[in-house]
C-alpha cells in the first residue's frame, strides 16, 4: 500500500476520476446528445485510458464497476492502464441515499458486502479505492448526525479496503451547492475533516496508507461573493492545516462543478503557496473530461481531438500541481 500511496502521489501527476456512475455519465452524455449505452460508456472510456500522453500526468483511474470488466480489444481495461504505468483504481460506495429525518442531507450507502466486492476488485487488478460522502451547507447544514454518519462509514469503509490490501481514498465532498460564503464553507469543511479524523483513528485507520479527496475551500454556487485564488488557497490551507494530521501523506482535489479552467488556476494557488506537510494534487472528474467528453460526442472520427483536449487538461493540471501554470497556455474550449 505505501508503495502504492507513492505511485499515486508521483510528482507532476494527478488522478482522472472516471468512475460515474450510469446515472451520473447518463445525465453529462444526455447533456450532450450522446446515446448512453454499455457499448457507448465502454467506448468513452476506453478513449480516455488509450489517450496517449495520460502516463505523463496522471498516476491513476478511478473506474466504475462496469468499466472495470469491459475491455479494450482483447485486454480488461485494468490491464491496459497498469500496462501503461497507470494505477487502476474503483469506486466502491453504492451512492447516497436520503438521511430519515434530517431533510436535505444525505448518507452514502455500499458498506454491506463490501469485504467481499473489495477482494474480488482486488483480483480484477485495481490497487486503490475510492468512497464519496457529500455534505450538504446552509445556514444550519450539516448536522451533527450527518457528519457522525458519513464520517462513520467512511472510516469503516477505510479500515475494510486496508485490510484488503487496497488504498482507500476518502472523499468527504462538502458541496458547493447554495449561496453561503467561503468562510462558512471553512468552518462546515474544517469541522467535517476533523471529525473524519477521530472516526479514522477509532478504527485504526494507517493514516500512512491513505489519501484524503476533498474539495477546495471556495464560496457556494450561488454567492454573491467571488474569491481570488490566493483567498481560496488561503482558505484551503488554513482549514487543512488545523484538521488533517501531517502523517497523511497525500490530499487530491475534486473540482466540485468549478470550471476548468478555474479548478486548475486554484489548484496552482493552493500547490503555489506551498508550506504543507502533504503531498497536494488533483482527482478531477468533470474539470478533467469536460472538454474530452464534448470533442468526443459519441464519434469514432472524434477520439483524437477528444485525447487532444483531455492531453492539454492533465498537462495545465501537471503544471499546477507545481506551482507552474499559468493561464497563458489556455485555449479555446469545445464547450465555448
Ligand atoms: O467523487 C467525485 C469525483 O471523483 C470527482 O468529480 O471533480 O467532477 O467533482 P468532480
Amino acid at each position: 500500500m505505501r508503495s502504492t500511496v507513492e505511485a499515486l502521489l508521483a510528482p507532476g501527476k494527478g488522478l482522472l476520476a472516471a468512475d460515474e456512475s450510469l446515472k451520473t455519465i447518463g445525465k453529462r452524455f444526455e447533456a450532450l446528445g450522446i446515446a448512453c449505452t454499455e457499448e457507448s460508456r465502454r467506448n468513452y472510456r476506453a478513449m480516455l485510458i488509450t489517450t496517449p500522453t495520460l502516463p505523463e500526468h496522471i498516476s491513476g483511474v478511478i473506474l466504475y464497476d462496469e468499466t472495470l470488466r469491459q475491455k479494450v480489444g482483447d485486454a480488461l481495461i485494468p490491464d491496459v492502464l497498469s500496462r501503461s504505468g497507470v494505477i487502476p483504481g474503483i469506486k466502491v460506495d453504492k451512492g447516497t441515499v436520503a438521511l430519515p429525518s434530517l431533510p436535505g442531507e444525505k448518507v452514502t450507502e455500499g458498506l454491506d458486502g463490501l469485504r467481499e466486492r473489495l477482494a474480488e476488485y482486488w483480483r480484477l487488478g485495481a490497487r486503490f479505492t475510492k468512497w464519496r460522502a457529500v455534505i450538504a451547507v446552509s445556514a444550519q447544514l450539516p448536522s451533527r448526525a450527518c457528519i457522525d454518519a458519513n464520517t462513520q462509514a467512511l472510516a469503516r469503509f477505510a479500515a475494510l479496503c486496508q485490510e484488503a490490501s487496497l488504498v482507500p481514498i476518502i472523499e468527504p465532498e462538502v458541496l458547493m451547492d447554495g449561496n453561503h460564503t467561503l468562510q462558512r464553507c471553512e468552518e462546515v469543511t474544517t469541522r467535517v475533516l476533523s471529525n473524519l479524523f477521530d472516526h479514522l483513528s477509532e478504527y485504526q485507520v494507517s493514516l500512512e496508507k491513505m489519501i484524503l479527496k476533498t474539495g477546495m475551500v471556495l464560496p457556494g454556487r450561488d454567492s454573491p461573493d467571488t474569491a481570488p485564488d490566493w483567498e481560496v488557497a488561503e482558505g484551503t490551507l488554513r482549514c487543512l492545516r488545523r484538521s488533517v494530521p501531517s502523517a497523511v501523506p497525500g490530499i487530491v482535489f475534486l473540482s466540485g462543478g468549478q470550471s476548468s479552467v478555474a479548478a486548475t488556476a486554484r489548484l496552482n494557488a493552493i500547490c503555489a503557496m506551498g508550506r504543507a506537510p502533504w503531498t497536494l494534487s488533483f482527482s478531477f472528474g468533470r474539470a478533467l473530461q469536460n472538454d474530452a467528453m464534448a470533442a468526443w460526442r459519441g464519434l469514432a472520427a472524434n477520439v483524437p481531438a477528444a485525447q487532444d483536449a483531455l492531453r492539454h487538461r492533465t498537462e495545465c493540471n501537471g503544471l499546477a500541481v507545481q506551482g507552474k501554470y499559468s493561464s497563458q497556455i489556455e485555449r479555446a474550449s469545445p464547450l465555448d
